[in-house]
C-alpha cells in the first residue's frame, strides 16, 4: 500500500524511515557518518543512496512510497536550507539536489516528489502524532544533536513563525562573550548543551558511530564525576533558556529528545530546578512532570515519513 519515506540528514548520521498509512514505521535504517566538510551535493547523494536501498526493502514489503520528506538540521524554507550551521550550509537547494541524486540512484523508477522541513520540527510532529504523551496539546520540543534543535507546538499545531524559522532555541544566547557558534554568533545555548560541547566537557573524544554519546551515558551511569558534572551543567543551561521560553509561551510541558532522552536522570534535576525558580506562573515544580523525555525514538525521520502521508490523506484520489 501507499507509504511515506522520511530521510533525516544530520551532522553525524543519516536515518531513513518508511511509514505505512496506519502510521507504523515499517523500514528503518540509520547510518553513522561524518557529513561535516563535504559538499552538500555529496552529502545529499549519500543520503539518496541510503534512501534508494530503503526503497528496495519497502518494495519487498509491498509498500509503495508516494513521496519523500527530508528532515534537515537547519533553517529550511521553500525547499532550500537557508543555513545549517553545523553542516556549514548556506542557501543550499536541498530538495532539488536530493531529487536529482535519488533519480540517479534509481534509474528507470518513477520520480518521487520531495519536500523538506527542519528536523526538530519533524521530531516534534512525530511526538504529537505518535507519542505516548497524547494529553499534550502545547509543548516545547528540544532535541540534543551536534546542535540543539527546537520546535513549538501550540494547541496541537506547529508554530512556524513568519518564515518557517521559529523554534531555533539552540541559538538563544546564554553568554554574549561565550565561545563562537557555527551560526556566527557567540555563546549560543548549543555551545553549552549540544553534543559536541557535552562530550568536550566530559573529556570524551567525538568518535563516529554514536560511540561518544554511548560512552557518556556509560560513564554517567557509573557515576563518573566529570561526566555527571558535564550533563548537569548542560541541564542547568537548558533549564535557564527554557524558563524564558516557558515564560513567553506557557506550554503544558517541555519534551526532550535526541541524545537527551537517555541522559534524563542527570539532565532533568538541574533543568527542573532552574525552571522551578524562574517560571513566573508558579506552575513549575520538580514533581510536576512537565519536563519529559520524548517517547518516540528515531523521531525526525518518522515525522518526515508521516508528513508525506498527510498529503495522501488530504488528497487520496491523487494516488
Ligand atoms: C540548527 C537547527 C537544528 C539544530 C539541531 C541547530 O544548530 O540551527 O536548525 O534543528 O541545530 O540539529
Ligand atoms: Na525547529
Ligand atoms: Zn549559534
Amino acid at each position: 500500500g501507499p507509504a511515506g519515506l522520511g530521510v533525516e540528514v544530520n551532522i553525524d548520521y543519516v536515518s531513513v524511515c518508511v511509514v505505512d498509512l496506519a502510521g507504523t514505521g515499517r523500514v528503518r535504517l540509520t547510518e553513522h557518518l561524518d557529513n561535516r566538510g563535504a559538499p552538500p551535493e555529496e552529502v545529499l547523494a549519500r543520503a539518496a543512496g541510503i534512501a534508494a536501498r530503503t526503497l528496495e526493502s519497502a518494495r519487498e514489503q509491498e509498500l509503495r512510497p508516494v513521496g519523500v520528506a527530508l528532515a534537515l538540521p537547519g533553517l529550511v524554507s521553500g525547499g532550500t536550507v537557508r543555513q545549517a550551521p553545523n553542516l556549514g550550509w548556506n542557501r543550499v537547494p536541498a530538495e532539488e539536489l536530493f531529487a536529482a541524486a535519488l533519480a540517479g540512484a534509481r534509474p528507470g523508477h518513477r520520480a518521487l516528489t520531495v519536500t523538506s522541513e527542519n528536523e526538530a520540527n519533524l521530531a516534534a510532529l512525530a511526538e504529537l502524532w505518535f507519542g505516548g504523551l497524547d494529553d499534550l496539546r502545547s509543548f516545547l520540543y528540544l532535541t540534543g544533536e551536534i546542535g540543539v534543535g527546537g520546535a513549538l507546538v501550540i494547541n496541537g499545531e506547529l508554530l512556524r513563525g513568519a518564515h518557517g524559522f521559529a523554534g531555533e532555541i539552540g541559538h538563544v544566547v546564554v553568554d554574549a562573550e561565550g565561545p563562537r557558534c557555527r551560526c556566527g554568533s557567540r555563546g549560543c545555548l548549543e555551545q553549552y548543551a549540544g553534543q559536541s560541547a557535552l562530550l568536550r566537557a566530559a573529556g570524551i573524544a567525538e568518535s563516529g558511530g554514536g560511540a561518544g554519546v554511548a560512552e557518556l551515558e556509560r560513564r554517567a551511569r557509573a557515576g563518573d564525576g566529570r561526566a555527571v558534572a558535564a550533563v548537569a551543567e548542560a541541564g542547568r543551561m537548558l533549564g535557564r533558556v527554557l524558563s524564558g521560553a516557558v515564560n513567553l509561551l506557557d506550554p503544558d510541558a517541555v519534551v526532550l529528545g535526541g541524545i537527551y532522552r537517555n541522559l534524563m536522570p542527570w539532565l532533568s534535576p538541574p533543568a527542573d530546578q532552574e525552571l522551578t525558580g524562574r517560571v513566573v506562573s508558579g506552575l513549575w515544580s520538580p514533581g510536576s512532570g512537565r519536563l519529559r523525555a520524548s517517547s518516540v525514538a528515531g523521531d525526525a525521520a518518522r515525522g518526515a515519513a508521516a508528513l508525506v502521508l498527510t498529503g495522501v490523506l488530504a488528497d487520496p484520489v491523487a494516488y
